[in-house]
Order: C-alpha cells, then sequence, then structure tokens
C-alpha cells in the first residue's frame, strides 16, 4: 500500500497586488497570466533502480532551475494535461471529472516512459494550489482558472533512455476564450503537408511533441486567417482525425452526431467523452466512427451535415466555420452557431459552473 505524500507550503512573499489581479481577472485572455504559486513533486530512481515519489510542495510561482542537459530540453520527454476550476455562486470552488485528467497523465506517461503517479496526489495537487489561489479565479461569462498539470525530465544526462529524474507540476492561468473575444465560428485550415499523428505513434498522448509538431502546420492556417489546422490520416481514405488542440464533432439533420473513433492517434478528449454522454442521453444517435474528408464535403453540400464543432477543454465548444484547403473551401454548413452545438455548450457550462444540477457526479470541489 502506498501512503500518500505529505505536502510542505511555502507562500509567496510578492503575490500581485488585488489591483493588478483584478485587471487580469477583468479581461484574462488565454495562457497569458498566471497565479502567485505552483505546485511541485519530484520523481527519483535510486542506485537500485526503484523509483518513488516524494518531497510534494507547494511554492511561488515563479523560473525553474534546470541543467542544461536536463532531458526534457533534448529529447523531449514531457506530458501535460488541462483542466478548469470555476467559482459557483455560493464561492466554492470546483473542476470538472479531474480523475479522468489524472488517469489520462498516466496513460501518456506510460507511452513516453514517465512515470506514472498516484491519482491521489495529482488531486491533491490541485486542491493544494486552488486553496491558496482561489481569488484567482474569474466569474465572467465563460471564463475559469485553467489548470495545467505537467511532468518533465529533469535529469542532467544525454543519453537516450528514460530520465532517472522528474518533476510533477502544476501552474494555473485565468482563461476567458481560446480563440479570444467573443464565442464565434472559427474557420479551419486543412493540413495537407503534414500529419499530427502515424500509427503506433504519441498521438493518443498529451506530450508537448504532438503541439510542436502542429506548429508549423498552425502557420499556414494563419497564413489563410484561419484559427486552427485540422488533421486527416492519408493512410486511411482521409479519415478526419482531429485539430490541432481539440477534437472535432458532426452534427447531422437526422439527429446523428459523428465523431472520429479513438484509433490511438486521437487524443481521449474529457470533453469528447462527456459530449458523447450528454449527446446520447439527449437521444442523438453518437457514432464514433471513421469520418473522410469526402464525408464532409458531402454532407455540408447535400444539407445533410448541418453543424460541425470543435471541442476540449480549453475551447469548450467551438463552432467550426469554413474549412479552408488548398483546392477550395467547404462552406460552413450553417450561418452561425448551430442550435444542438449550443445547446450542449450550454448544458456543459451549466454543469461546469453551478447553474445546471451536476447529476452525473462530475464535479469535484477543490475549495
Ligand atoms: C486543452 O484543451 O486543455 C488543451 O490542452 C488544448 C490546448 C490549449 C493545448
Amino acid at each position: 500500500m502506498t501512503t500518500a505524500l505529505e505536502f510542505t507550503q511555502q507562500l509567496s512573499e510578492h503575490p500581485k497586488s488585488a489591483e493588478e489581479r483584478a485587471a487580469i481577472l477583468a479581461n484574462p485572455g488565454f495562457g497569458n497570466h498566471f497565479t502567485d504559486h505552483t505546485v511541485v513533486v519530484d520523481y527519483k530512481v535510486d542506485v537500485d533502480g526503484n523509483g518513488g515519489w516524494s518531497n510534494a510542495r507547494l511554492e511561488p510561482y515563479g523560473p525553474i532551475m534546470l541543467d542544461p542537459s536536463a532531458a526534457v530540453l533534448h529529447y523531449g520527454q514531457e506530458i501535460f494535461e488541462g483542466m478548469k476550476a470555476y467559482k459557483h455562486a455560493d464561492g466554492t470552488v470546483w473542476t470538472f471529472r479531474p480523475e479522468e485528467n489524472a488517469k489520462r497523465m498516466n496513460l501518456s506517461a506510460r507511452r513516453l516512459a514517465l512515470p506514472e503517479l498516484p491519482e491521489e496526489t495529482f488531486l491533491e495537487s490541485l486542491r493544494r494550489l486552488v486553496a491558496v489561489d482561489k481569488e484567482w479565479v474569474p466569474t465572467g461569462e465563460g471564463d475559469a482558472l485553467y489548470l495545467r498539470p505537467f511532468m518533465i525530465a529533469t535529469e542532467a544526462f544525454l543519453g537516450v533512455r528514460p530520465a532517472r529524474e522528474v518533476s510533477f507540476r502544476v501552474i494555473a492561468s485565468p482563461a476567458g476564450n481560446y480563440f479570444g473575444g467573443e464565442l464565434q465560428p472559427v474557420s479551419i485550415w486543412l493540413s495537407e503537408n503534414y500529419a499530427r499523428a502515424g500509427r503506433g505513434g504519441t498521438g493518443e498522448a498529451k506530450c508537448g511533441g504532438n503541439y510542436a509538431a502542429s506548429l508549423a502546420p498552425q502557420l499556414e492556417a494563419e497564413a489563410q486567417g484561419c484559427k486552427q489546422v485540422l488533421f486527416l490520416d492519408p493512410f486511411n481514405d482521409n479519415a478526419v482525425e482531429e485539430l490541432g488542440g481539440m477534437n472535432i464533432f458532426f452534427v447531422f439533420a437526422d439527429g446523428r452526431l459523428v465523431t472520429p473513433e479513438l484509433n490511438g492517434n486521437i487524443l481521449r478528449g474529457v470533453t469528447r467523452s462527456s459530449v458523447i454522454q450528454l449527446a446520447k442521453d439527449r437521444g442523438l444517435d453518437v457514432q464514433e466512427r471513421k469520418i473522410t474528408i469526402d464525408e464532409w464535403r458531402a454532407g455540408v453540400e447535400s444539407g445533410e451535415i448541418t453543424e460541425v464543432f470543435a471541442c476540449g477543454t480549453a475551447a469548450v465548444i467551438t463552432p467550426i466555420g469554413e474549412l479552408k484547403t488548398q483546392h477550395g473551401s467547404i462552406a460552413s454548413p450553417g450561418s452561425g452557431a448551430g442550435e444542438v452545438s449550443m445547446s450542449i455548450r450550454k448544458q456543459l457550462l451549466g454543469i461546469q459552473t453551478g447553474t445546471v444540477e451536476d447529476t452525473y457526479g462530475w464535479m469535484t470541489r477543490l475549495a
């Protein structure tokens, strides 16, 4: 039996002032600002080859001291998670299905040859951080405190093997709409020159490398005036896989909701699985299956596909407008945000923010 780690706590001597914090919370953007504290837990393999987690601590937010030869800087041995904390009307702070993120991080850890973190330590890290940085949870419509747990290989060693020293950390960042401004349909660029994942690769893991690989195609997307890039599997009839940082869904006029099946290449989105559950419970025929770019094009042309949306922790549910490609575009299926997408979004955000009853038991109180 493993005993839960004891946490120590050192509070920041220089937290941001209440005025500075209020100015940030009034207009948080995404990923620009960070709270006053961070959580760190160390992992080390001893001379006998036994690894263990220790030294769990809450400390002031600040730069990390790393040896220049630390493995993460050379071989990208890194994984992360993304989740959000919401302040409810009574001032309590909650997060959404954190045990799913804890489990997924351990799946990612296995793929990246990093150590698994006990789920209880993952959850306690979130509680510790939010307990002291509770004032940082924004309350604006659609805003939340974005929590970013991550694990990096810190061992100073240039040989290519799993690092024997690792650090798990959590930082937090007040966040508004991922795409900035008001929610509106985003246009997407189809990446035909690059793939995000290949069979047996790291597509299913939430590792930094997957996102690094999406940046060159993301630049192409931006040059085309698009907000996100879409990846296909060119060896599987151009099956739709996922966007640079989110999963994708298609709403059909006859009540079907289709999303690419988990095939090892696609991220096991917590929002994805929640949308599937909510949609099934409202009577939609949810199909996790292969959907090709040709089916997308034909479905929009015939009117069979009525809405397309992206989903993820950061994106929540964001309607997709036009899909631009090198050979013309697939028009937006509707004139704006679709009814089904927006209704599921409203229910999901309602559960998360405490205005809709959480009949699923998805919310966990953090503070
Ligand atoms: C998330 O939705 O949490 C993500 O990880 C997407 C992106 C911000 C990397």
